[in-house]
Protein backbone atom coordinates (compact mmCIF):
# COMPACT_ATOMS: atom_id res chain seq x y z
CA UNK A 1 0.00 0.00 0.00
CA UNK A 2 1.19 3.81 -0.59
CA UNK A 3 0.09 6.89 1.02
CA UNK A 4 0.48 9.73 -0.71
CA UNK A 5 -0.77 13.32 -1.63
CA UNK A 6 -3.95 13.42 -4.02
CA UNK A 7 -3.00 14.60 -7.74
CA UNK A 8 -5.46 15.75 -10.30
CA UNK A 9 -5.70 12.25 -11.73
CA UNK A 10 -6.99 11.04 -8.79
CA UNK A 11 -9.61 14.03 -8.72
CA UNK A 12 -10.45 12.42 -11.92
CA UNK A 13 -10.77 9.00 -11.24
CA UNK A 14 -13.01 9.40 -7.89
CA UNK A 15 -15.59 12.07 -9.29
CA UNK A 16 -15.83 8.70 -12.07
CA UNK A 17 -15.80 5.67 -8.86
CA UNK A 18 -17.70 8.10 -5.99
CA UNK A 19 -20.79 7.09 -6.38
CA UNK A 20 -20.29 3.47 -6.99
CA UNK A 21 -17.99 3.13 -3.96
CA UNK A 22 -20.76 4.49 -1.98
CA UNK A 23 -23.90 2.87 -2.68
CA UNK A 24 -25.48 6.26 -4.26
CA UNK A 25 -25.18 9.60 -5.68
CA UNK A 26 -22.60 11.65 -3.73
CA UNK A 27 -20.61 13.04 -6.83
CA UNK A 28 -21.34 16.44 -5.92
CA UNK A 29 -19.76 15.96 -2.85
CA UNK A 30 -16.50 15.40 -4.48
CA UNK A 31 -16.69 19.28 -5.33
CA UNK A 32 -14.09 20.75 -7.60
CA UNK A 33 -13.13 23.46 -4.25
CA UNK A 34 -12.18 20.43 -1.95
CA UNK A 35 -9.13 20.16 -4.42
CA UNK A 36 -8.55 23.28 -5.88
CA UNK A 37 -8.49 25.73 -2.96
CA UNK A 38 -9.11 22.83 -0.32
CA UNK A 39 -6.64 19.84 -1.00
CA UNK A 40 -3.44 20.46 -0.35
CA UNK A 41 -3.71 17.83 2.87
CA UNK A 42 -5.81 15.57 0.37
CA UNK A 43 -4.57 12.20 0.77
CA UNK A 44 -4.64 8.74 -1.80
CA UNK A 45 -3.68 5.15 -0.89
CA UNK A 46 -3.23 2.87 -3.52
CA UNK A 47 -1.93 -0.58 -4.51
CA UNK A 48 -0.16 -1.62 -7.44
CA UNK A 49 -1.22 1.76 -8.94
CA UNK A 50 -4.73 0.95 -8.59
CA UNK A 51 -6.22 3.43 -6.33
CA UNK A 52 -8.11 1.95 -2.78
CA UNK A 53 -8.62 4.76 -1.04
CA UNK A 54 -9.00 8.68 -0.37
CA UNK A 55 -9.83 11.11 1.98
CA UNK A 56 -10.36 14.87 1.35
CA UNK A 57 -9.42 16.83 4.50
CA UNK A 58 -8.61 20.85 5.25
CA UNK A 59 -7.58 23.11 8.14
CA UNK A 60 -10.19 25.74 9.07
CA UNK A 61 -9.31 28.98 9.69
CA UNK A 62 -10.99 28.97 13.17
CA UNK A 63 -8.40 29.75 16.42
CA UNK A 64 -7.80 27.06 16.90
CA UNK A 65 -7.96 25.70 13.52
CA UNK A 66 -9.55 22.51 13.03
CA UNK A 67 -8.98 19.50 11.00
CA UNK A 68 -12.03 18.74 9.41
CA UNK A 69 -12.20 15.19 6.96
CA UNK A 70 -14.71 16.37 4.23
CA UNK A 71 -15.01 12.97 2.15
CA UNK A 72 -13.42 9.82 2.92
CA UNK A 73 -13.88 6.32 0.38
CA UNK A 74 -12.51 3.30 0.28
CA UNK A 75 -12.81 0.76 -2.89
CA UNK A 76 -15.38 -1.57 -1.68
CA UNK A 77 -13.11 -4.73 -2.57
CA UNK A 78 -10.61 -2.91 -0.29
CA UNK A 79 -12.57 -2.56 3.25
CA UNK A 80 -11.25 -3.97 6.71
CA UNK A 81 -8.20 -3.95 6.11
CA UNK A 82 -6.95 -0.98 7.75
CA UNK A 83 -6.77 2.01 4.71
CA UNK A 84 -9.51 3.87 6.40
CA UNK A 85 -7.44 4.24 9.77
CA UNK A 86 -3.93 4.91 8.05
CA UNK A 87 -5.11 7.90 5.67
CA UNK A 88 -6.99 9.37 9.03
CA UNK A 89 -3.74 8.64 11.07
CA UNK A 90 -2.13 10.83 8.31
CA UNK A 91 -4.48 13.34 8.44
CA UNK A 92 -4.48 13.66 12.14
CA UNK A 93 -0.73 13.99 12.09
CA UNK A 94 -0.65 16.72 9.21
CA UNK A 95 -3.36 18.56 11.31
CA UNK A 96 -1.59 18.39 14.60
CA UNK A 97 1.23 19.84 12.29
CA UNK A 98 -0.82 22.71 11.80
CA UNK A 99 -1.97 23.45 15.17
CA UNK A 100 -5.44 21.61 15.08
CA UNK A 101 -6.82 20.65 18.34
CA UNK A 102 -9.33 18.92 17.44
CA UNK A 103 -10.76 16.31 14.38
CA UNK A 104 -13.92 16.87 12.83
CA UNK A 105 -16.05 14.72 10.51
CA UNK A 106 -19.83 13.90 9.93
CA UNK A 107 -22.01 12.16 8.18
CA UNK A 108 -26.04 11.27 7.81
CA UNK A 109 -27.65 9.16 10.57
CA UNK A 110 -27.85 5.86 9.13
CA UNK A 111 -24.36 5.48 7.73
CA UNK A 112 -23.08 2.40 10.61
CA UNK A 113 -19.93 1.90 8.82
CA UNK A 114 -19.08 5.46 9.05
CA UNK A 115 -20.27 5.56 12.59
CA UNK A 116 -18.62 2.29 13.58
CA UNK A 117 -14.70 3.61 12.20
CA UNK A 118 -15.29 6.87 13.66
CA UNK A 119 -16.17 5.29 17.15
CA UNK A 120 -13.01 2.46 16.63
CA UNK A 121 -10.47 5.61 16.43
CA UNK A 122 -11.94 7.46 19.63
CA UNK A 123 -14.34 10.06 18.43
CA UNK A 124 -17.44 11.47 19.91
CA UNK A 125 -20.56 10.87 18.20
CA UNK A 126 -23.25 13.63 18.74
CA UNK A 127 -26.62 13.29 16.38
CA UNK A 128 -27.69 16.95 15.84
CA UNK A 129 -31.79 17.29 14.59
CA UNK A 130 -30.69 20.61 12.58
CA UNK A 131 -27.04 20.65 11.94
CA UNK A 132 -27.62 21.15 7.90
CA UNK A 133 -30.90 22.74 8.17
CA UNK A 134 -34.63 22.26 9.40
CA UNK A 135 -34.90 18.80 9.19
CA UNK A 136 -31.69 17.82 7.91
CA UNK A 137 -29.92 16.32 11.02
CA UNK A 138 -26.06 14.52 10.96
CA UNK A 139 -24.18 13.06 13.01
CA UNK A 140 -21.37 14.75 14.12
CA UNK A 141 -17.40 13.18 15.01
CA UNK A 142 -15.38 14.84 16.87
CA UNK A 143 -11.82 14.05 18.33
CA UNK A 144 -9.64 16.18 21.15
CA UNK A 145 -5.73 15.90 19.95
C1 LIG B 1 -16.33 3.79 6.60
C2 LIG B 1 -15.14 3.41 5.73
C3 LIG B 1 -14.43 4.66 5.27
C4 LIG B 1 -14.17 2.56 6.60
O1 LIG B 1 -12.96 2.35 5.91
P1 LIG B 1 -12.09 1.02 6.11
O2 LIG B 1 -10.79 1.20 5.41
O3 LIG B 1 -12.90 -0.16 5.75
O4 LIG B 1 -11.85 1.03 7.70
P2 LIG B 1 -10.65 0.34 8.50
O5 LIG B 1 -10.34 -0.99 7.92
O6 LIG B 1 -9.52 1.29 8.66
O7 LIG B 1 -11.38 0.11 9.92
C5 LIG B 1 -10.90 0.61 11.16
C6 LIG B 1 -11.85 0.13 12.25
O8 LIG B 1 -13.13 0.76 12.09
C7 LIG B 1 -14.17 -0.19 12.40
N1 LIG B 1 -14.98 -0.43 11.19
C8 LIG B 1 -14.75 -0.02 9.94
N2 LIG B 1 -15.75 -0.39 9.10
C9 LIG B 1 -16.63 -1.07 9.85
C10 LIG B 1 -17.86 -1.73 9.56
N3 LIG B 1 -18.38 -1.74 8.31
N4 LIG B 1 -18.52 -2.34 10.58
C11 LIG B 1 -18.01 -2.35 11.83
N5 LIG B 1 -16.84 -1.73 12.18
C12 LIG B 1 -16.16 -1.11 11.18
C13 LIG B 1 -13.47 -1.45 12.89
O9 LIG B 1 -13.30 -1.35 14.30
C14 LIG B 1 -12.14 -1.36 12.19
O10 LIG B 1 -11.11 -2.06 12.84
P3 LIG B 1 -10.98 -3.68 12.63
O11 LIG B 1 -11.20 -3.97 11.16
O12 LIG B 1 -9.59 -3.96 13.10
O13 LIG B 1 -12.06 -4.29 13.48
C15 LIG B 1 -15.56 2.54 4.50
O14 LIG B 1 -16.45 1.51 4.92
C16 LIG B 1 -16.27 3.33 3.40
O15 LIG B 1 -15.61 3.83 2.47
N6 LIG B 1 -17.61 3.46 3.45
C17 LIG B 1 -18.39 4.19 2.42
C18 LIG B 1 -18.15 5.68 2.44
C19 LIG B 1 -18.34 6.29 3.82
O16 LIG B 1 -19.25 5.96 4.55
N7 LIG B 1 -17.42 7.21 4.16
C20 LIG B 1 -17.39 7.86 5.48
C21 LIG B 1 -18.35 8.99 5.51
S1 LIG B 1 -18.13 9.90 7.05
Amino acid sequence: MLLRALAKQDYDQIVQVIDRWSGGPTSTLVHPLFFYELGQLALVVERDTQLVGFLFGFITTSKPPIGYIHLLGIHPEFRRRGIGRLLYAKFEEDSRMCGCTTLKAMTTPGNESALAFHKALGFTVELLEDYAGPERPRVVFAKNL
